[in-house]
């Protein structure tokens, strides 16, 4: 079997370079041409762990190819997974211009029988739009050749991606008919193995079930930040609580730690459309609106707790910010609470020193340097500081040397964005210390 992947993005790149690991002969295909020489030569555009080995791997023993032009390998494969971006309109749904123009080009040049599957996150209702694009293309060359649409939503997280990719806890497909049902159960069939389960259902519900997954995580994240604000006003711990709630199995662990607000590519783009979509279907997504009301709000927090610590006068104080990116073992900075924290922090007129592992470069890109000085490393970025937010949790920030952090701020004062001290170790070492929902005498 051989396979075309449209789009060589996040979702793209991992899926194409998973499926030629498992022996699948796969080309992938983008527009950008620079980007497709890059990955020629084994250079990949995104940080993700494990995955620029395998792309190397599999380009050297002939699997994975790269090329811009789409139209001259759309009769050589079985399969086309069309995984370009869909970045958010102005109004927050899901602009499908780059897809659509996918299904054109495949009506235009196809010749014979293709699957075509979606993988982009799409709002309900794509694989039918896209059908009918190829299917228009195709009455007007005057033909009449059989294809298939299904829907495979992914689930992969940065940072992780290729672990679940491999081992992933669900593949969810969407079918219209037999022939793709099989090509699909055995496109995923050397991933059985590792025992997990593919469950097919109708096209929508496949669709579907990305947004309502994405929607429930984003909203325990939002719950457990509003249970944490007021655990903080009562005076009981969020941990406390969480732990308490998590062993319960309905509930589970995972997902349920508060913070300074989600972000990244998925969870905001996902959940603004949602609620899109429901309003054109006269639904209202209440929940969903709340659910990003408290993460606003949340995003926001550090700074409020900095502005209430000082009084308000901010102004001429220097801050260290450990960690860029929206979460751990990634470069993504969109949408991440960094981005606001600094942008009020320079608004108040502080001045910024900010130390990232990996998203450097891509803080430069969002931020610029005029305003923010990029630390050379962790301790660099503590100099003379008046306060010290931790953003992201990633493991190099976990043991710090207190002792060389206390030395050389301005004034011992933490904001922990992510709960990952301890509240009497700090104290006992005389930093001024607050966290997120956690029990302690002020
Ligand atoms: C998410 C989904 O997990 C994934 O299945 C989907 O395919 C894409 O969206 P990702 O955006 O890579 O993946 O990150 P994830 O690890 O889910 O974290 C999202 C955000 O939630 C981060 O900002 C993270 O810091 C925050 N988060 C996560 C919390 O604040 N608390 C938690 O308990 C978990």
């Amino acid at each position: 079997m051989k396979i075309a992947i449209v789009g060589t993005g996040y979702v793209g790149l991992v899926t194409g370079t998973c499926f030629a690991e498992m022996g699948l002969n796969v080309i992938c295909v983008d527009v950008d041409k620079s980007k497709v020489e890059k990955l020629e030569n084994g250079v990949i555009p995104i940080y993700e762990p494990g995955l620029e080995e395998l792309v190397r791997k599999n380009h050297n023993d002939g699997r994975l190819s790269f090329t811009t032009d789409l139209e001259s390998c759309i009769d050589d494969v079985d399969i086309i997974f069309i995984a370009v971006g869909t970045p958010p309109d102005e109004d927050g749904s899901a602009d499908l211009k780059y897809v659509l123009e996918v299904a054109r080009t495949i009506g235009r040049s196809m010749k014979k029988y293709v699957l075509v599957v979606t993988k982009s996150t799409v709002p309900v209702g794509t694989a039918a739009l896209v059908r009918s694009t190829i299917q228009k293309e195709l009455d007007d060359r005057g033909l009449n050749i059989d294809f298939d649409v299904a829907s495979n939503p992914e689930f992969l997280k940065e940072g992780n991606a290729v672990i679940d990719f491999m081992r992933p806890d669900r593949v969810v497909v969407g079918v219209e008919s037999e022939k793709a049902r099989k090509l699909l159960s055995k496109l995923y069939k050397p991933f059985m193995l590792n025992n997990f389960r593919v469950i097919f259902m109708d096209v929508p519900s496949a669709e579907m079930t990305k947004y309502a997954a994405n929607a429930m995580l984003a909203t325990r994240i939002s719950f457990m930040n509003s249970i944490a604000n007021l655990c903080e006003a009562v005076g009981a711990d969020v941990n406390m609580v969480r732990a308490g709630i998590g062993s319960d199995m309905r509930i589970g662990k995972k997902f349920l730690y508060a913070g300074c607000g989600y972000g990244g590519s998925c969870f905001p783009k996902d959940v603004k459309a949602l609620i899109k979509t429901a309003s054109e279907y006269g639904v209202d997504m209440e929940i969903l609106r709340s659910v990003e009301k408290v993460n606003a709000y949340q995003k926001g927090l550090l700074f409020r707790k900095f502005s209430l610590y000082y009084n308000g006068d901010l102004k001429g104080k220097t801050v260290a910010i450990w960690g860029l990116s929206f979460k751990p073992e990634t470069d993504d900075m969109r949408d991440a609470p960094s981005v606001v924290l600094i942008r009020s922090l320079i608004e108040a007129g502080c001045k910024v020193r900010a130390y990232d592992p990996i998203a450097m470069d891509e803080g430069r890109r969002i931020l610029g340097d005029e305003c923010v000085y990029y630390a050379k490393d962790m301790y660099d970025a503590v100099l003379d500081a008046d306060g010290l937010f931790l953003v992201t949790e990633w493991k190099q920030f976990r043991l710090p040397a207190w002792n060389v952090v206390k030395k050389v701020m301005n004034h011992p004062y933490i904001v922990d964005g992510r709960n990952i001290y301890d509240v009497e170790e700090l104290r006992s070492l005389g930093f001024d210390y607050e966290c997120i929902g956690r029990r302690f005498d002020k």
